[in-house]
């Protein structure tokens, strides 16, 4: 009888003949462990998706050269790079040129909206966040997010690039905006002038009040990097005028005097800390009349599959370092910044609804 430890396996011989073989099931497990370890099949669909090849492929550029030339790339490793496509179906050859086949159709820009290009193109937001998870081990050391083992946040990284960032549109295309339309639903907006969007990114949620509220006037606050797509996201909506933009950190302060301060989907990437500071900032601007509206989300990670699952739970723990703080938890750092809970909404399985307001006036 084999030892337990043992398994035996087909394997062809140079000639093609089939033998049975003994191969030590440990060694078997290492192959496929270092099959599920690989990075070099992600990082080629990766430079695929950032160079879009399939772009061009489709604008029929079609052979190596052709494809060096129109990506500024080395030919060489490019080919290696279509070489190892081909190996994985996502493009095929044909003598010198290639096409793209079925599996390879949604790295084109034209299929965008399924957000399957934008999470792997490394020179894009929701990409750059996603290759930050090779530093998952400084999330396991430290609890921060991942991408902070560069020393900045990726917000930051971002916004120190210049020029202007695409917003989580694409994102959103491929996930709820995580029960948002509870921020214009459950808050009593009746008796508020104007909103200040803190972190308001491309001005998404910001849009989605002033829709649902027409008497409302918004200000979209957010780093100046995503003031491009946040101008062009509200002229696309025709609320130019009712909606401005401001560029600048919300730990240097905020916009004074307006009526509420939205926080949505902020505090999860900072620290207990850091959240204080944000609050504090919050505060200031609000005065003692003004509103903090909380609007957290909590993501939890509920795919049917396991595998899927608990990859999601990482990733969700890798991006952020905060995910799923409780509603006690954000009443907890708003006393820290000296701000009281008035109102809480219906919490839904991923948004804490908390309205704030200052105890004391700030000296
Ligand atoms: C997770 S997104 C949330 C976007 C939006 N509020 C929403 O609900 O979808 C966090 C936002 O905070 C912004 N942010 C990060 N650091 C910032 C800072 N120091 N000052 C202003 N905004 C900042 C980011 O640029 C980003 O748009």
């Amino acid at each position: 009888m084999l030892p337990m430890a043992s398994s035996q396996v087909r394997v062809k011989s140079h000639e093609g003949d089939e033998s049975v073989a003994r191969m030590d099931s440990v060694q078997q497990a290492a192959i496929d462990l270092l099959g599920k370890a690989d990075l070099i099949t992600p990082m080629a669909l990766r430079v695929a998706a950032t160079l879009k090849l399939v772009d061009h492929l489709e604008a029929g550029v079609t052979d190596l050269p052709g494809l060096a030339r129109v990506t500024r790339s080395h030919e060489r490793p490019l080919g290696k790079v279509l070489d190892h496509l081909v190996s994985l179906g996502v493009v095929e050859r044909a003598g010198e040129r290639y096409r793209v086949s079925a599996l390879g159709a949604p790295l084109s820009s034209r299929c965008d909206h399924l957000g399957v290009r934008p999470m792997l193109d490394v020179e894009h937001l929701i990409g750059k966040a996603e290759l930050a998870m090779v530093d998952l081990l400084h999330t396991v050391r430290t609890g921060a997010a991942a991408y902070e083992e560069r020393g900045v946040t990726l917000w930051e990284d971002l916004n120190a690039a210049g020029g202007g960032a695409p917003g989580m549109d694409a994102f959103r295309r491929t996930a709820a905006l995580f029960d948002a339309e509870a921020i214009a639903e459950q808050f009593d907006w009746s008796q508020v002038r104007d909103v200040v969007d803190v972190g308001g990114n491309s001005g998404a949620v910001a849009i989605s009040l002033l829709q649902a509220h027409p008497h409302l006037t918004a200000t979209v606050f957010d780093l100046p990097c995503f003031g491009p797509a946040a101008r062009e996201a509200i002229e696309r909506a025709q609320l130019a005028d009712r909606c401005e933009v401001t560029s600048g950190s919300f730990f240097d302060g905020l916009p004074p005097g307006r009526d509420v301060y939205l926080l949505s989907a902020i505090l999860a990437d900072w620290s207990d800390e850091d959240a204080v500071r944000i609050l504090r900032q919050c505060r200031r601007a609000a005065g003692p009349t003004g509103v903090v509206l909380l609007a957290e989300v909590h993501l939890r990670a509920d795919h049917p599959d396991p595998v899927h699952r608990t990859a999601a739970a990482l990733r969700i723990e890798a991006s952020m370092g905060h995910p799923d703080r409780t509603p006690a938890d954000l009443a907890e750092l708003a006393a820290r910044a000296g701000l009281r809970v008035t109102w809480e909404g219906r919490h839904t399985p991923v948004r804490s609804l908390l309205a704030l307001r200052a105890e004391t006036e700030l000296r």
